[in-house]
């Protein structure tokens, strides 16, 4: 299976299906990374948040893998987003991994209380300067916090990793990211399984005799998102990779899309202020 790759806004190839890690607990995350890398995925979605980074980076430099075959992304946490707290948190982040540089480093969620991410920005931006982080982006920015961004900031984020699912299409903050050349990442891309059970994409699976993950899976890609499912189930790491040896209609696409009901499995953005203690 070859694995479509896109290239960012400055030059940076990303595999555009990759292996997410949400919730995979610390102690097995290296061997279900291990799994994906084996089973041929070559890009991998962490965050600080998800306590894990130190299990993915053990699979990354264990797998016999040159590490410009991998392409490796990580987050900065919500309590760091001051200038020299978010300089401080990569380097842990890169401790953590045991890597040198991480392919792609975004700003987790923007933090509407906490306020000026500006000024975190400014810090990415100086990550990115010193070949820590490849590629610079942000995670759940609304388009008004990706045009406070822009006014301040030099460098246009490579990505805006985001929710998106049939049942939170999302076309709006999709449309603003197209616009200013920024990839849409979509996170939980089957809604942590509460879409796999739609009669629309059970349908459609059948007809093509796929499984409704990969029915959906293929939706994010014909699309062109970015996508990284997460199991920690080795037959689904298997199912989640094989999407490249079929194609759905543009009406199989057209009606998983009017799936839409505005129904966000996570927290709104412009509401989410958590910050660990
Ligand atoms: N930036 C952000 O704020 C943010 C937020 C959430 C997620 N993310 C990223 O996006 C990644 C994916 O999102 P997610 O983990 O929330 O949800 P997801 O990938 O939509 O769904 C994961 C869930 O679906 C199950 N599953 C996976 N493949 C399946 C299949 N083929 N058939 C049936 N069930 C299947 C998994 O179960 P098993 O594991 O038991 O197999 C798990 O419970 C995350 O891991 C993380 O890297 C980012």
């Amino acid at each position: 299976m070859t694995v479509p790759m896109i290239t960012l806004n400055n030059g940076v190839q990303i595999p555009q299906l990759g292996f997410g890690t949400y919730q995979i607990p610390p102690e097995d995350t290296a061997d279900a990374v291990a799994t994906a890398l084996k089973a041929g995925y070559r890009h991998i979605d962490t965050a600080e948040m998800y306590g894990n980074e130190a299990g993915v980076g053990e699979a990354v430099r264990n797998s016999g893998l040159d590490r410009s075959e991998v392409f490796v992304t990580s987050k900065l946490n919500n309590g760091f987003h001051d200038y020299d707290d978010a300089l401080a948190a990569m380097d842990q982040t890169l401790a953590d991994l045991g890597l040198d540089y991480v392919n792609l480093f975004l700003i987790h969620w923007p933090l509407p209380e906490v306020g000026d991410f500006t000024e975190t920005w400014r810090a990415m931006e100086e990550m990115y300067r010193q070949g820590k982080a490849r590629a610079i982006g942000v995670s759940n920015f609304q388009p008004h916090h990706l045009n406070k961004l822009l006014d301040s900031g030099t460098v246009v984020p490579a990505v805006n990793q985001i929710e998106v699912h049939p049942y939170f299409v999302q076309s709006d903050v999709r449309e603003a990211n197209a616009g200013h050349d920024i990839v849409t990442e979509a996170w939980s891309p089957i809604a942590q399984g509460k879409v796999l059970d739609d009669p629309t994409v059970v349908r459609i699976a059948e007809r093509l005799e796929r499984t409704p993950a990969q029915v959906v899976l293929r939706w994010h890609i014909e699309r062109g998102d970015v996508v990284f499912p997460k199991s920690a189930t080795p037959k689904r790491i298997e199912e989640n990779f094989a999407l490249f040896d079929f194609e759905l209609t543009d009406a199989d696409r057209a009606d998983i899309t009017a799936l839409d009901k505005g129904e966000r499995i996570g927290p709104n953005p412009d509401e989410f202020n958590y910050v660990p203690s």
